[in-house]
């Protein structure tokens, strides 16, 4: 295992996406600029997460966190948990007895996850954590792989703080393979979201923040090297699946 990790420290940086120049100028810039983006939207996230998803956003995440096995007295922890919707489902899963802790590096959104009801937030990230090893039975990354900075690093991260047996569990978006899918969603996504995003917040932060998205999502790596990069990381049995053409989720075991 650690003749995996010393391979890893070495490994060059591997991003979700390209440089998207529209956005900052190149790699350095991208860590301040994406805090910056989720700082300035962070009270608006959760009126367009709802609008977006029609609703339909909490109850996809508490049923993929009920496939996938999340109970009472587990140990959790959600990175890039941004407002909580998805940490907050989950401490009403684990109850009194388990835990649940929510990473983010934006201070915009950990204080709206805060008063969201998140009891235990910690400032940090994915690729960094300042936990100790094995210390999760579960750990969940929503809608947030697209803004890490590093995929190599970060799933040595996730492979270090999960215990033997532990689950990743990763939801993304992602392009529908056909199309006209494609198409459809690239006009909602990049067109009307943030129009009805700048009606309903008056913010063009928030309305940018909803481009991004769509264009993250657009140049994101392939599913084929997300799974590598989980195996090279330690992870075993990493599967990928799609509900709906859209919901993209990856999971891998560390044994
Ligand atoms: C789209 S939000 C997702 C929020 C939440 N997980 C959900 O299900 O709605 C993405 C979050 O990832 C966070 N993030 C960005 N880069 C990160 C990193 N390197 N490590 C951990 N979280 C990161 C952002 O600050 C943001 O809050």
């Amino acid at each position: 295992m650690n003749q995996i990790k010393e391979k890893h420290s070495q490994q060059a940086r591997l991003t979700p996406h390209p440089v998207l120049k529209k956005y900052y100028p190149d790699v350095s810039c991208r860590r301040q600029r994406v805090d910056e983006m989720f700082d300035a939207s962070a009270r608006y996230y959760d009126r367009i997460n709802t609008m977006m998803s029609f609703g339909s956003g909490r109850l996809y995440r508490a049923w993929a966190l009920k496939r996938h096995g999340l109970g009472a007295n587990m140990q959790l922890l959600d990175v890039g948990c941004g407002t909580g919707v998805l940490a907050l489902i989950a401490q009403q899963k684990t109850g009194a007895n388990g835990n649940v802790i929510a990473l983010d590096p934006s201070i915009g959104m950990l204080r709206q996850a805060r008063s969201n009801g998140v009891v235990n937030i910690i400032n940090g990230l994915c690729e960094a954590m300042p936990f100790p090893a094995q210390q999760f039975d579960m750990l969940t990354i929503g809608y947030a792989l697209r803004h890490l900075d590093d995929l190599n690093a970060a799933f040595v991260e996730c492979h270090r703080v999960l215990d033997h047996g532990g689950k990743l569990l990763l939801l993304e978006l992602s392009k529908p393979k056909n199309k006209l899918g494609s198409y459809f969603l690239r006009i909602y996504m990049l067109i009307i979201i943030p129009m009805v995003t700048r009606v309903l917040s008056r913010s063009r932060h928030a309305q940018l923040l909803m481009r991004y998205t769509w264009d993250t999502i657009d140049n994101c790596v392939d599913p084929e090297i997300i799974l590598a990069v989980l195996q090279q990381a330690g992870f075993e049995s990493a599967k990928h699946g799609v509900f709906f053409g859209i919901f993209s989720e990856y999971t891998a075991i560390k044994t």
